[in-house]
């Protein structure tokens, strides 16, 4: 598996009453798997509270990508952290205090991240790339799988890359990713893609997983 990419399948429309299955599906071409957290308050969504999330984390065979869309992430995300996910990306729209909650996902033994929704600017955050380990730059308004690519986010996508430099932060991309809109993310500057329709619509999920990687992966 080539390392300068990261495919990060995301379950938010895969059988839900099957995970297992899903997630076996996908894991042994995949880097991460992608968790969205949704509250129904910070988006208008519900998917898994903090119980459901830990049995996901604790029992996912591949390192978990908790995204949480929640609004009280100041005081869960570090919990996050501790029962195992790999990284966890907290919304900088949904923090009161972005340098504490960066530093207890750290402190809790995880890369912490900060997400940006399609109206937020990256330009005010530069100041929290010393404690994170991966941006996110929403190409879709967060809350729902299966909508259409913002390719209009790409400058944003652009400008984060050039923020951050030669610091070893990830960059990742979430919302409509597909064979048809990967190419134009990774380049504008993404390393790390999730799908969510895309992989979990396909008849094989991994097939699909392939196929988005080598699209963008150098060889
Ligand atoms: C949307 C979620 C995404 C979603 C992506 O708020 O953050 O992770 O699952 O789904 P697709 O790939 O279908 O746009
Ligand atoms: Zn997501």
């Amino acid at each position: 598996m080539t390392r300068d990419v990261r495919i990060t399948p995301s379950i938010l429309n895969a059988n839900r009453d099957d995970l297992r299955n899903e997630i076996a599906k996908i894991a042994s071409v995949s880097d991460l798997l992608h968790l969205d957290v949704m509250d129904d308050l910070f988006v208008p969504n519900f998917t898994f509270d903090f119980e459901a999330s830990s049995k996901i984390i604790e029992e996912c065979p591949i390192p978990v990508d908790a995204h949480l869309m929640v609004a009280d992430v100041d005081t869960v995300a570090a919990a996050y952290a501790e029962v195992g996910a790999a990284s966890v990306t907290v919304h900088v729209e949904a923090c009161e205090d972005i340098r504490h909650t960066l530093r207890a996902i750290r402190s809790g033994g995880a890369r912490a991240a900060i997400a940006v929704k399609p109206q937020t600017e990256i330009d005010r955050y530069a100041d929290f790339f010393d404690e994170i380990d991966m941006v996110l730059v929403m190409t879709v308004e967060p809350g729902f799988g299966g909508q259409k690519f913002m390719a209009d986010m790409m400058d944003k996508v652009r400008r984060t890359r050039s923020l951050i430099g030669d610091r070893e932060i990830w960059l990742q991309v979430d919302g409509g990713i597909s064979l048809d809109t990967i190419e134009i993310a990774r380049n504008a500057g993404a390393d790390t893609f999730v799908a969510g329709s895309a992989v979990f619509s396909a008849q094989e999920p991994a097939d699909m997983v392939n196929k988005l990687r080598d699209k963008v992966a150098t060889q």
